[in-house]
């Protein structure tokens, strides 16, 4: 799965040097940067015009934090690659005003003439980037609450602590997402195949917002066996 993805952004990048990623932080990413990691010390990617959104930020952690989810993107791939660090975007999580710094990422996102690969991770509840299951959801980048849930799966981050995991965060909406021309999304572990059986083929609901994808034109799913047996579809 990491190194089917890892492919799709080498192609990517080869066919357009300038491209524009959107990305996740997760467990699930972690083989996938490691791939991308390999991929360029053999001379197969070349980062240096690449621009980079990740989808999310704790909010109230500063961006140096062990557990903030610029810390893993350094650990795990910027500061292995040849990515300018000045086309590398992220959300503030200390910016005093959640709003303004919302409004910020969307104007740079515009600037740079929008997302070409969104890769996403999906939460056990369905959630994409922060978006969290709700009677409804914020399109825009926006600063959100923390389901429990997700809060329990984020503790490994904080020594397993559940109660330093921040109760908020800033994301990437839905529409964000939507406006990406491709998205990629990966699941693996057996965790998740309530998640992906209803992404593709429960109704579209803000109740699972990962179901709203199926409203994008060009979203391929790419998934790991274990996550997948709850699927009519056959996988490829
Ligand atoms: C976090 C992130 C999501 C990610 C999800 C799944 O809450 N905000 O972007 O997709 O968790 O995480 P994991 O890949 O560790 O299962």
């Amino acid at each position: 799965m990491a190194r089917a993805v890892a492919l799709r952004i080498t192609k990517l990048v080869a066919a357009k040097p300038a491209a524009v990623l959107g990305l996740p932080t997760g467990r699930t990413p972690v083989r996938l940067y490691a791939h991308l990691r390999s991929l360029f010390a053999a001379g197969k990617i070349d980062f240096s015009r690449v621009t980079t959104f990740n989808l999310d930020e704790f909010y109230g952690l500063p961006s140096d934090h062990p557990a903030s989810y610029r810390s893993f993107m350094e650990e795990h791939l910027f500061k292995h690659v040849n990515l300018n660090w000045r086309r590398i975007h992220f959300l503030n999580g200390m910016d005093s005003s959640p709003e303004r710094e919302c409004r910020r990422y969307e104007a740079a996102i515009a600037r740079v003439g929008g997302i070409d690969l969104q890769i996403l991770g999906i939460g056990t509840n369905g959630h994409i980037g922060f978006n969290e299951p709700a009677p409804a959801l914020q399109s825009d980048t926006h600063l959100a609450r923390l389901k429990p849930e997700t809060r329990r799966s984020n503790a490994m981050l904080f020594d397993g602590r559940v109660s330093a995991v921040p109760r908020e965060a800033l994301s990437m909406g839905v529409g964000t997402i939507l406006r990406a021309r491709a998205v990629v999304l990966m699941a693996n572990g057996s965790r998740k195949a309530d998640a992906v059986k209803a992404t593709v083929e429960g109704p579209v609901t803000t109740r699972m917002p990962a179901s709203l994808l199926q409203l994008h034109r060009n979203v391929e799913l790419i998934l790991e066996k274990a996550a997948a047996p709850k699927l009519h579809a056959r996988m490829r």
